[in-house]
């Protein structure tokens, strides 16, 4: 991912959210990312060791009970972002950089397909900008988008789509003030918007591609399951009928999140094994390998969606081959604040 973004001269801000680790943060930055994007104030603040000196709070902020905290953020990095995702978020964001005492730099959000946070239009990104400009100490630094419906294209169909989501953003852009920067790029667009449009986006911010999951392997061909580098390892604990066997790893190891199949995770080694159907602590694997488990035999598993495995964990083994290498620990495992 830094590769293609250096091939084109355009800066990779990944979102941390998927990996809530130093380790990963550092390895990120040290690799070239110009910055680190953020859900809450709390991963921020956990991302702090890394060393990362910019930083972009991609989310809603209204709670001026959170400004001291914001403050202490942004004493330390040379640049902190925030986010303004209406028109009706402005004045709570407002009361929030006013208890925090600063001046904040903010990044508009453009709806362009998802349905949930920013503006819808051209119109309500001028009625946003113009809102702002009533508040001397928030100041429009650019424009990102969350374009997560990309999950759902095949291959064939993304250019077509990504050349329309440019171009509603440069026209939304343009209402406003046509030198602002373009944030956008998930895990799905990122290299794609890289190769289309150097000059016109300025950093994409994919989160999930640093690990990958099933999502990326799936509809959108976007990695081989071989690719991907966090799994789940899970123990086989009964088999109590033909065609059925259970694994210790239930809703708290995978999440509820599945596959639009319906599947919580896949064998990692090709097998015919899937996690169909999940309690807390119990996984029902389904598949015509099932029946030649034993009881007792570890199994290495893809899970569906990477990014709430991570967060349901408060370690993760790091293995090269065989050998485990290092354990790492979630450090902004939970800080949804
Ligand atoms: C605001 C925002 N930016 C970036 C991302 C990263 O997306 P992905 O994990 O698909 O790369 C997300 C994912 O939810 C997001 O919500």
């Amino acid at each position: 991912m830094q590769a293609a973004c250096d091939d084109h001269g355009i800066e990779l801000r990944p979102h941390i959210k998927t990996h809530k680790m130093v380790p990963v943060a550092r390895m990120q930055l040290e690799a070239g990312a110009r910055g680190l994007t953020c859900a809450k104030i709390g991963e921020a603040e956990a991302m702090l060791p890394s060393g990362v000196r910019s930083l972009f709070i991609a989310h809603s902020l209204v709670d001026p009970a959170q400004g001291r905290r914001l403050a202490a953020l942004a004493e330390q990095l040379d640049d902190l972002r925030v986010a303004v995702t209406s028109e009706v978020h402005v004045d709570a964001l407002a009361r929030v950089a006013q208890a925090s005492g600063r001046a904040l730099s903010v990044m508009m959000a453009i709806d362009s397909g998802l349905g949930r946070e920013g503006v819808r239009s051209a119109a309500a990104a001028e009625r946003t900008a113009s809102a702002l400009t009533k508040y001397p100490q928030l100041r429009l630094s650019g424009f990102y988008t969350h374009e997560g419906f990309f999950y759902g294209l095949p291959p064939a169909e993304q250019t077509a789509k990504a050349r329309v989501l440019l171009d509603h953003l440069i026209a939304v852009r343009n209402a406003v003030d046509s030198k602002l920067p373009l944030w956008p790029g998930c895990s799905v667009t990122a290299k794609l918007l890289t190769s289309m449009a150097p000059g016109v986006v300025q950093a994409v911010r994919p989160g999930s591609y640093v690990f990958g999951d099933l999502s990326l392997c799936a509809t959108t061909g976007i990695m081989e399951r071989n690719e991907v580098a966090l799994h789940v390892l899970a123990t086989v604990v009964d088999k109590p009928e033909p065609g059925l066997a259970l694994i210790d790893a239930g809703s708290k190891t995978f999440s509820s999140d599945k596959t639009a199949e319906g599947v919580s995770a896949l064998a990692a080694d090709g097998r015919d094994i899937k996690v169909v159907r999940v309690n807390e602590e119990h996984g029902y694997l389904r598949g015509s390998e099932v029946d030649a488990l034993k009881i007792g035999e570890r199994l290495v598993l893809i899970p569906a969606h990477v990014c709430t495995v991570v967060n349901l964990t408060d370690r993760v083994v790091v293995t090269s081959g065989s050998q485990v290498t290092d354990t790492w620990n979630v450090d902004a495992r939970g800080r949804v604040q």
